[in-house]
């Protein structure tokens, strides 16, 4: 499928405000790929495509993931579900094949252990873009994300455990994982083992 019909097609599943953080995560992603040396076409298409299921229903998401694999906690969650549903939306809706901008899109929430550059890249964009409500870090947040991917990573998600922690929310696994891997002590899996009531 064409850039621009894709364009247009998203530009009708959703609403302006998401439309227009889904142009601000496409143009970050971009100049990360740039910066990094990766590839600027999969950032721009996965950042543009990342949120393609956003705005559906729960109901419809978890229709969207029939024969892949989720969780029972995604299954649950929109916030957690509409990466997964974007995943297999990107594929079956859009006619992306490309499998790197397809887990680029998968994991844009959670994260995971062992991430690309690519999924790191689409990740933090999703985060700093510009029309994104400013949040206490975030100009350091993308002032790193020019610098240093791995730094950002973790500082991203220390802020995304964070915020989880002061929620009392469950952290996602996945996140966990992601995390652990800039926290090798294992030491935060034992702080936050009552946040994340869903670990075993
Ligand atoms: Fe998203
Ligand atoms: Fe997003």
């Amino acid at each position: 499928m064409k850039y621009e019909k894709m364009e247009y097609k998203l530009k009708k599943a959703l609403d302006t405000e998401r439309y227009i953080h889904t142009k601000g995560v496409e143009k970050t992603a971009r100049k990360m790929a740039r910066q990094f040396g990766v590839d600027e076409e999969k950032a721009g298409l996965a950042g543009l495509l990342h949120d393609c299921a956003k705005c559906l229903s729960l109901a419809k998401m978890n229709k969207a993931v029939k024969g892949y694999p989720v969780d029972d906690l995604m299954r649950e969650s929109k916030s957690l579900l509409h990466s997964a549903a974007g995943r297999c939306m990107a594929e079956s809706v859009y006619g992306v094949t490309d499998r790197d901008v397809l887990e680029a899109i998968r994991w844009h929430t959670t994260g995971h252990a062992g991430m690309s550059n690519l999924e790191k890249i689409v990740y933090l964009a999703d985060i700093i873009e510009p029309s994104r409500k400013p949040f206490p870090g975030i100009e350091e947040l993308r002032t790193l994300c020019m610098e240093d991917l791995d730094e950002a990573m973790h500082k991203a998600l220390l802020m995304s455990l964070d915020h989880v922690a002061s929620q009392g929310k469950t952290l996602h696994p996945d996140t966990l994982a992601a995390l652990n891997e800039y926290e090798p002590t294992g030491k935060l899996l034992e702080q936050y083992e009552g946040v994340n009531a869903h670990e075993d």
